[in-house]
């Protein structure tokens, strides 16, 4: 897996690496947490945003060379699906699990598996974001998963309302499904532990 960070390290800017760090640091205590697979959570982790710093214009190249359709959302959300389709290519990773969670860490996607739902987690609530509300969605983190995945797309398709942004519908898919699967129980515990939040 250090290998992965290493190819961040050098493909990103400082402050890019020191978020993938932080999204490694927090996505593989949530695999152990929730008992899934550390060191692909830990692969998916690093290599998350190792696109993130290309332009337009290079990730429509990067695309066209292995004949992916760029999705029509905005560009910013492009680098998830170009790194997935070149995960093989580029970096010697063969591993749908991996792919997956790389495809869908931006916009979300309602069938997306465990640990697709700990890096789109892992993405927001990493220690080096400090928006107002990131500790609500700290708490849902420690209580369930499907209702840290419910919380952070709440989070995110409110932060792109506010600022007047195109909305993935596979967000909103995503949302609706994840508030389905957590019961009364779960989200009273979420309302009392992140009132003092
Ligand atoms: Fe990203
Ligand atoms: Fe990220």
């Amino acid at each position: 897996m250090d290998l992965y960070l290493e190819k961040a390290k050098v493909s990103l800017s400082s402050r890019r690496y020191t978020h993938v760090l932080g999204v490694t640091e927090t996505a593989k205590a949530l695999a152990k947490r929730y008992r899934f697979n550390e060191e692909q959570t830990g692969i998916a982790a690093a290599l998350h945003d190792i696109y993130r710093e290309k332009t337009p214009t290079e990730l429509k190249k990067l695309a066209d060379e292995v004949n992916l359709r760029l999705p029509d959302d905005d560009p910013p959300t492009w680098h998830g699906p170009v790194t997935a389709a070149r995960l093989r290519l580029d970096f010697g990773v063969d591993d749908e699990v991996i792919k997956e969670a790389i495809r869908y860490h931006t916009i979300g996607h309602q069938d997306m598996g465990p640990i697709a739902k700990i890096i789109f987690v892992a993405d927001a609530i990493e220690p080096g974001r400090n928006f107002y509300g990131v500790e609500r969605l700290r708490c849902a983190a420690e209580i369930d998963l499907n209702l840290a995945v419910a919380v952070v797309a709440d989070a995110s398709l409110t932060y792109l309302i506010e600022k007047q942004l195109q909305i993935a519908m596979s967000t909103v898919e995503l949302r609706n499904k994840m508030w389905g699967l957590v019961d009364g129980d779960l989200r009273k515990d979420y309302n009392q532990s992140s009132k003092t939040n």
